[in-house]
């Protein structure tokens, strides 16, 4: 049975929207949720180095961002919780690749050595693979209260966001780019919209088509995502020149020793920051037919120009 929509009318919003209480709340519902999604079996050894990496924490966003869009389109925590475990699933297989040597051979994520160094390059490759095809099945047996052409829907669209047109194609530009730091505006913002941004674009988007959003909301709300996207990897490569080791829980520096053009390289880090304050702004801008329900994809999208880390 198709579960019905929640009513919109009444604010659940507190007034004054505490951001950090609201992200420390969302994170122990996603790790909860993150840790009952894979149990531990036969060979235990990849089963080990998928949790390994799946659960050492982070920040949660994309699945944040899910479970918030569902909530603002109407839907319930229970029927965005699979896609919102599956867009962790594939986020981190995406880095437990992006670290191994044949990539950016790197060593600490998460504030803990990397996959590979823990298991191996072999077990590391598998345990990315695994995750990958897990995200999938997870999604298409576990939803819930969810009409079945939606399911397909987010299905199709998380296939469309890691394959050659998402972050595989913005990954492959990624690595052509390396030691070449002449890359124009153009290019970079292709390899920062594919490699980062489009899985952003999935979380909200999988949230509204979960929640059964009508099409403009759903290209409203895309439209708020693609800017909260760019403006993440603008603070990503700020905070790699600016933030240590212990506050990113990975090597700080790298853009610079692997020779990367980054939007600091480009327009230096003053003009950076204000690039990304109005590509926030201008996502907050897409949700002004929302009222107050909309507090927690404003608040994120503050929270991506502000953090830390
Ligand atoms: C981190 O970027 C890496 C990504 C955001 C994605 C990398 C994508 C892949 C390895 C393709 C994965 C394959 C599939 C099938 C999805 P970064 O190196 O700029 O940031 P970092 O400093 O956190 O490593
Ligand atoms: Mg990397």
């Amino acid at each position: 049975m198709v579960q019905a929509k929640k009513q919109l009318t009444e604010p659940e919003t507190p007034a004054i929207f505490d951001l950090n209480n609201y992200l420390k709340q969302q994170q122990i519902i996603v790790e909860q949720a993150l840790d009952q999604s894979i149990a531990i079996a036969r060979p235990e050894k990849i089963y080990e180095a998928m949790r390994y990496s799946l659960l050492a924490g982070g920040k949660r966003l994309r699945p944040i961002l899910c479970l918030a869009t569902c909530d603002l389109m109407g839907g319930t925590q229970a029927m965005a919780m699979p896609t919102a475990c599956a867009l962790e699933m594939i986020h981190t297989m995406s880095l437990i690749h992006d670290d191994l040597p044949a990539m950016d051979n790197d060593d600490f994520r998460r504030g803990k050595p990397t996959n590979h160094k823990v298991y191996g390059d072999d077990i590391a490759i598998l345990a990315g693979d695994g995750l990958l095809a897990y995200a999938f099945e997870y999604v298409a047996t576990q939803t819930n209260n969810v009409a079945p052409e939606n399911i397909i829907r987010v299905v199709a669209a998380l296939g469309h966001t890691v394959g050659a047109a998402g972050l595989v194609g913005g990954q492959v530009l990624d690595l052509e780019s390396e030691g070449k730091l002449d890359i124009t505006a153009e290019t970079l913002s292709f390899i920062h919209t594919h490699k980062t941004g489009a899985l952003l674009e999935a979380s909200v988007v999988c949230g509204a088509i979960l929640a059964n959003a009508e099409s403009e909301d759903i290209a409203r709300l895309s439209r708020y995502a693609q800017n909260i996207g760019l403006a993440f990897q603008i603070i990503d490569d700020i905070l790699d020149i600016t933030a240590t080791d212990e506050q990113l829980g990975k090597t700080a520096g790298k853009d610079l020793q692997a020779q990367k053009a980054t939007y600091p390289s480009l327009w230096g880090l003053e003009k950076s920051r204000l690039k990304a304050q109005e590509l926030v702004d201008s996502a907050i801008a897409e949700l002004s037919n929302y009222g107050i329900q909309a507090e927690p994809l404003r608040a994120i999208a503050n929270y991506i120009v502000t953090r830390d880390r």
